[in-house]
């Protein structure tokens, strides 16, 4: 098992690339902590995974929010003692038409895609530090970051300085023994294609037609890559978003 004793914090881990990440770090020995803004769903996700027999616990946070972080990493620490791993996982996106774009749209996508990550990274990075065993954080960013896609810009513009995020820290972090990598997954099949990014079937058939693999990705491909990451098996990818998508960006 690549995870064995390590103790990972997924945020956005109710549903989708983030659950699917928490329950391959479990299967890979780690015991996860699930955060999501949205606490039923997140209860019967941790719950199914303590039926399972993994060691899971649940805690509610909006990412947007520095003290749901700072009192999310303090109770990561206070339940397992430390913390080594960190994904940056929460998002949301909202469809706009460029030119009417709003203050509040652009702060709320930029607010959770962004700021959630910055601020997850840093209150993580500070717990890693005390406990001086290094650890590492995954930003999970989106093919959207290297596209421009005036449909989805605030999502984009977000995931296009998360990327930075992840290079700049990884510079900051590293001599901490703390690596910091991205993923960048492409059209994965989950509740947030309902968020404009696959809502018909013209869309469907321009995304398919555009990914050299024929098919959506799913879930467990994206967490597959993250136990990779999080594991000492990348002990050498530093800085790096690394491209889950089908061939997309190629
Ligand atoms: P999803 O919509 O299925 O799940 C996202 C989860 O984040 C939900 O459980 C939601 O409640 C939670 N969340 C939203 N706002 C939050 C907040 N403020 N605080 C805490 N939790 C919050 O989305 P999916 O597909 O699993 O996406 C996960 C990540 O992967 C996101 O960062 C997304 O941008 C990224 N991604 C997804 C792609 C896809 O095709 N599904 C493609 C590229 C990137």
């Amino acid at each position: 098992m690549k995870l064995e004793g390590r103790i990972a914090i997924v945020t956005g881990a109710a549903r989708g690339i983030g659950y699917a990440c928490a329950r391959r770090f479990a299967e890979e020995g780690a015991k996860v902590v699930l955060a999501d803004i949205d606490g039923d769903t997140l209860r019967s996700a941790v719950d199914s995974l303590v039926a399972e027999g993994f060691e899971a616990v649940a805690q509610t946070a909006d990412v947007s929010r520095y003290s749901d972080l700072q009192t999310l990493v303090d109770a990561a620490v206070a339940q397992f003692g430390r913390l080594d791993i960190m994904v940056n996982n929460a998002g949301i996106a909202r469809t706009q038409d460029f030119m009417t774009i709003s203050e509040e749209d652009y702060d709320a996508v930029l607010g959770v895609n962004l700021r959630g990550a910055f601020f997850g990274l840093q209150i993580a990075a500070r717990a890693m530090i005390a406990a001086g065993n290094g650890g590492v954080i995954i930003n999970m960013s989106s093919i959207n970051s290297r596209m421009a896609n005036p449909s989805v810009a605030t999502y984009a513009i977000s995931k296009g300085g998360l990327n930075q995020v992840t290079s700049t820290a990884a510079v900051a972090l590293i001599p901490h023994g703390i690596r910091v990598v991205g993923i960048g997954p492409g059209t994965i099949a989950t509740d947030m294609l309902n968020m404009g990014f696959l809502t018909n079937e013209a869309q469907r058939k321009m995304i398919l037609s555009r990914t050299p693999s024929g098919r959506l990705g799913e879930a467990e491909e994206v967490a597959a890559v993250a136990a990779f990451l999080a594991s000492d098996d990348a002990s050498y990818i530093v800085g790096q978003t690394i491209f889950v998508d089908g061939g997309r960006m190629i």
